[in-house]
Formats: structure tokens, C-alpha cells, sequence
């Protein structure tokens, strides 16, 4: 996930670029870059890190003339995150940003390289460029030759091009990934990939639709179709108020992360599986030398899908695997031995007690991993090694996409250390990584269902309290359900293993006890079934999950007939964040903002 922004016209353009990035951030962070056309000339800046970087870079850069610009926020995926591979790309006069994946880029780039042009980054992006102006050679209409390299490129993307061969326009396209321009009352011109930056300067925004291209000037915004028809442009009235806005029409953040899931889970694996193989750029195979066993180590949603990762490890990976609550850890004395990889896993990365046993594991001299949410945080740059999670900014205090997005890491990571360890048969890792391919769509929030989910919710606003069942991984899952309909609702809820329920909590059975099961076709199923049984006997209300029919259940939510257990898992994921945020939504309370709670624990 990366964000693009541009402007044409006589205001600051430098300030524009950089507060349009600001708003963009959360797209990703790792690098930031702006190029700016005045006069026939290119200013271009770009810096590692967060925004602040390229800030300090471009303080004593004044842009007070009319000028063209354009800026981007990277989150790497092909290429680190260095200063070369930052946007804007360079060719010889012309400059790109890009968010998205240019799927043939390694043809073009042979080519081009066959042709003697010099890449300077690892990126996909600098193909856009190089190819621009090869084509600009033969065609000496700079416009044409955009056409042209558009019509050469596969895969998603939004671009923004300028170039001195037209120094007072700005060539954009747009497939797959978001952008729209703006214009204020000035009639500037105003680029973003979402409408939060453009807020406070434009009236009124265009949203391009996908295989829109054109260019615009000072006067004019030139739109062609997908079918090379010449389009005006659609312009809606611009919202002031930014809140809503970033809400993007959603009533809540939480409901908008929940939906983002299926884009955030595909940016997760961006780059790290081909059809064959899970690819870690960022992992050393040298880590897991003389690993015994893999330490987990973290709290709350953290701790869950930490939980996930020890049945998948174990069961893909055979590594012997161990999960720790950081506030107990931190304080037990703990062994801590040199053949033990210590994994923390935080969606902020500054939470005290995960911090602090990541302190004490590298005191002890132990490996150290982290799965982070934020580059840059405090455990990011304590850690040998991290795995950044590229779930974008969570604002929803009650995590969501952060957590799908570390379980998807972790499956990743299991079979990458399956493939390591030679403990699945290359057939098998084939297997998984298309199941991983499927896992944004198994987690796209369908309109039928959350309507069902929103009219069952008010069936469950009362009552003495919520167990969350499930076996297996399903097990984590009903711990995490639990979690967040404590967290919203204020009712209280445990999640427990199904087969448990014998061992003391079926005493509390009674039609006032709600019973969320989650009951998977491929995995446990007549053993987890039996035990929402014995609790349906004891006249629990129970409310099923699964794919098949179950009558003993008073309320039934069927999810789709999934050729696998873990697609079962990520659609029951949604199923219970739904749940919960319409249980809150139906008792008036503050779903984003939940008493008590907030998002960075910085304090035990
Ligand atoms: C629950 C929730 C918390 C966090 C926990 C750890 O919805 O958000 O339980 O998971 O405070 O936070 P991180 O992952 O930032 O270390």
C-alpha cells in the first residue's frame, strides 16, 4: 500500500505535496519522496523513514511559482526500503510515482536493459518511466507516448507522470488501485489516492474509474475512458468534515477495517509468495540456525494470533512452539535459553510488556523477531529481524485488520519454515500458498451476510454473559471473538475450548447463556458439534457458525463450503468482529472509542 498525491498551479507546491503525504501516511511509511517541475527545471527530494525525514530534507526548498508536482508514501514491496528505490523514479527528464504492482515488469525491464537503459532501483516502478521515455523518442508527442506505455502495462496502478517534455501538464492512469483529482476555487488541480488530503483545498473531486487516463494543465482535465472515449469528468461535492471523510461512508472505523481486510490481507502478501514458495526478503534464513524452538510472546489480539501461530508452526513447520502473555512473562523468572527463536508480535509495537520481554530476550542473548504493524515503533528497531504486518493504520480501538493480517503472516511464516525444514512436500506448500491466494476473497464482507448478522444481533443485548467455543485454531479465534465483544459491548465474554466446557463453565447453562459456536466443516467437526450438543441438552442459546445446517442451534450463521479449514477461519474472523460491532452499535455505544481502553498501551 502506497500514497500518491499531485498539484499543478501557482500556491505552495512543496507544502501542498508534503501535508497530501502527511494525510496519506498511513498507507505506508518506509520512504517518501516529491519532484517538483518550475520553470523547465526538476527539484527532487527523498528520504528513508518517516515523513518527518523528507520534511527536514526539503526545509530550506521554496516553491513560490508555478509549478507541477507530484509525491508518494511507500510501503516496500518489490525492493527495500532505501532511498533509491523511494519515488519519484527518474528516467532522463521525467519522473513517476506509482501505487500498485506492475505484474510484467520484469519483461519490460529486460528489454529496456537489453536497450542499454541503467535501473537504479530494485522497483517495479521504474519500468513506467524508462518505457515513457522510449517511447517519447519515437512518438515526440509526450501524451501519445504516455498512451502508449499504459497500454504496454499489466497489473494495478495509479501513476502520476511529469515530464519536461510537457513541462506544464501532469499525465495520470488509473487501474485497480484508487485516485482522484481535485479542484479548488482557483481551478488548481489537486492529485491523491484518497480524498483526506484533498480536504480543506477542493470543492469538488473526480474519482477516476478503472483504465481512466489522461493529463491535465492549468485549464483542463483531459479524461479517456477505457475504450479510449473521451470522458467529462464527474465532479461531486467534496466533504469538509475529514473525520467522516476517512471513515470513507463507513459508520464507524472498526466496520471500515473490517472491510479493508480483504485489500489489507492481499498487500500482506504482496511480494512474498510466488506459486511455489513463500518469500521473505526480509528474514535471513540464518535465523532459525540452531533453533530449537520458537518463543511467542505478546498481548491481547496480539496474544491470539500469537496462539494461531503455535498450531500452525507445530503442525506445518514442526518446530516446537510456545506462546507467553507478556505481563506474565515479563515477571516469572523466566528460562530463557540460546536454541529459542523469541518472536514478539504487537500491532503498534510499543506496548510496555511486549517491549520489555523483548528487552529482557535480547539481554539473554536470544534471536529476536518481531511482527509489527508500525515501522519504526520501539520494538521495530530493537529487533534483529521484523516482519511488518502492512495492515495500514488502525484507528478502531478494538483490533481488527491488524489481526488478520498477523495470522496471515504467521501462515506465511509456518510454511516458509516448512519449506526450510523440508517438513511439507513441495505439493503441499502449493497447496497452501493458493489457499493464501484465496484469502481475500474468504474474507470480503458480503452484503447478505452482514445483514443477517445485523438482525440477529438484537436477539443478543442481554443475558448473563457469552462463551465463544471453538477447537483447534478455532480455539484462538473464539478467544478473540470473546475479546471483542467485551470490548464494545461491555457484556461479558469468555472464549473457551469446546471440548472444555465439560470441566466446569456447562454449569452455567441456561437459555440465558449465549453460546456463539463456531463450528468449521474441515476441521474437528463432529467432535466440536458434539460439544455444542451437550450444551444445546442443557437448553444454552446457542448460536452456530458453520457451513453445514446444525438444528440443535437456536440461531444459525452459514458461512460458504470452503475447500480448507483456514479459509473457514478468516470468514468466521469477520463473522465475530461483525457480531460484536453490531451488538455495540444496537447498545448505543462508542464502537471506536470504548470506555476505558486505548489504542497504544504504553504503561503495565
Ligand atoms: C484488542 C486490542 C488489544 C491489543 C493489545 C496489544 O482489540 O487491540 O488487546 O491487541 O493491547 O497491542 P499491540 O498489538 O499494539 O501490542
Amino acid at each position: 500500500m502506497c500514497g500518491i498525491v499531485g498539484y499543478i498551479g501557482k500556491k505552495n507546491t512543496k507544502e501542498i505535496l508534503l501535508e497530501g503525504l502527511k494525510e496519506l501516511e498511513y498507507r505506508g511509511y518506509d520512504s517518501a519522496g516529491i519532484a517538483v517541475l518550475s520553470e523547465g527545471e526538476f527539484a527532487s527530494y527523498k528520504a528513508v523513514g518517516k515523513l518527518v525525514n523528507l520534511e527536514e530534507k526539503t526545509k530550506d526548498f521554496i516553491t513560490d511559482k508555478f509549478a507541477v508536482g507530484i509525491g508518494h508514501t511507500r510501503w516496500a514491496t518489490h525492493g527495500k526500503p532505501t532511498e533509491l528505490n523511494a519515488h519519484p523514479h527518474l528516467g532522463e527528464s521525467s519522473y513517476v510515482v506509482h501505487n500498485g504492482i506492475i505484474e510484467n515488469y520484469a519483461q519490460l525491464k529486460k528489454e529496456l536493459q537489453n536497450e542499454g537503459i541503467t535501473f537504479l532501483s530494485q522497483t517495479d516502478t521504474e519500468v513506467i518511466v524508462h518505457q515513457f521515455e522510449k517511447n517519447l523518442k519515437k512518438s515526440e508527442d509526450a501524451f501519445q507516448a504516455f498512451k502508449q506505455t499504459i497500454s504496454e502495462l499489466d497489473g494495478a496502478y495509479a501513476i502520476l507522470l511529469v515530464t519536461k517534455a510537457e513541462d506544464k501538464k501532469i499525465f495520470f492512469a488509473k487501474n485497480g488501485s484508487p485516485m482522484l483529482v481535485g479542484i479548488d476555487t482557483d481551478n488548481d488541480k489537486y492529485f491523491a489516492s484518497s480524498d483526506t488530503p484533498l480536504i480543506g483545498h477542493c470543492t469538488d473531486v473526480n474519482y477516476f474509474e478503472d483504465g481512466d487516463y489522461g493529463y491535465v494543465s492549468a485549464d483542463e482535465i483531459v479524461i479517456f475512458d477505457k475504450n479510449h472515449q473521451q470522458v467529462e469528468p464527474k465532479f461531486k461535492k467534496l466533504s469538509t468534515n475529514k473525520l467522516s471523510a476517512q471513515k470513507d461512508g463507513y459508520r464507524f472505523f472498526m466496520e471500515k477495517e473490517i472491510y479493508e481486510q480483504s485489500h489489507v490481507i492481499a498487500d500482506t502478501l504482496l511480494g512474498r509468495i510466488s506459486d511455489t514458495e513463500v518469500i521473505f526478503e526480509e528474514l535471513d534464513a540464518k535465523l532459525f540456525d540452531g533453533i530449537a524452538e520458537i518463543k511467542l510472546c505478546a498481548c491481547g489480539t496480539s496474544y491470539h494470533s500469537a496462539l494461531t501461530a503455535s498450531y500452525m508452526f507445530e503442525r506445518y513447520a514442526k518446530v516446537k512452539t510456545s506462546v507467553e502473555i507478556a505481563s506474565e512473562f515479563r515477571y516469572r523468572d523466566p528460562m530463557m535459553t540460546q536454541d529459542t527463536l523469541f518472536v514478539v508480535i504487537s500491532q503498534s509495537g510499543e506496548t510496555a510488556d511486549t517491549l520489555e520481554t523483548l528487552k529482557m530476550a535480547k539481554a539473554a542473548g536470544l534471536k529476536t523477531l518481531v511482527i509489527c504493524n508500525v515501522d519504526n515503533s520501539s520494538m521495530v528497531r530493537l529487533a534483529n529481524t521484523t516482519i511488518l504486518t502492512r495492515a495500514g493504520i488502525e484507528k478502531g480501538v478494538a483490533s481488527t485488520k491488524a489481526f488478520a493480517t498477523q495470522v496471515t503472516v504467521f501462515w506465511m511464516l509456518s510454511l516458509y519454515l516448512a519449506q526450510l525444514k523440508s517438513t511439507l512436500s513441495q505439493s503441499a506448500i502449493k497447496e497452501q500458498i493458493e489457499l493464501l491466494r484465496a484469502v481475500p476473497s474468504a474474507v470480503k464482507v458480503q452484503d447478505s451476510m452482514h445483514e443477517r448478522i445485523k438482525r440477529l444481533s438484537k436477539r443478543y443485548l442481554h443475558g448473563h454473559g457469552f462463551f465463544f467455543i471453538g477447537r483447534d485454531l478455532f480455539f484462538p479465534l473464539a478467544l478473540e471473538g470473546a475479546l471483542k465483544l467485551k470490548e464494545i459491548s461491555y457484556l461479558h465474554a469468555e472464549g473457551y475450548p469446546s471440548g472444555e466446557m465439560k470441566h466446569g463453565p456447562i454449569a452455567l447453562a441456561d437459555p440465558e447463556l449465549f453460546t456463539i459456536a463456531l463450528l468449521p466443516k474441515n476441521l474437528l467437526y463432529e467432535k466440536s458439534k458434539s460439544n455444542v450438543e451437550e450444551l444445546s441438552a442443557r437448553d444454552a442459546t446457542v448460536c452456530a457458525i458453520s457451513p453445514l445446517e446444525f438444528d440443535k442451534a437456536d440461531d444459525f450463521i452459514q458461512t460458504k463450503k470452503h475447500p480448507n479449514y483456514m479459509l473457514e477461519f478468516f470468514e468466521m474472523m469477520v463473522v465475530v468482529q461483525l457480531l460484536s460491532l453490531e451488538i455495540s452499535v444496537r447498545l448505543g455505544n462508542d464502537v471506536d472509542m470504548p470506555r476505558n481502553l486505548a489504542k497504544s498501551v504504553t504503561v503495565e
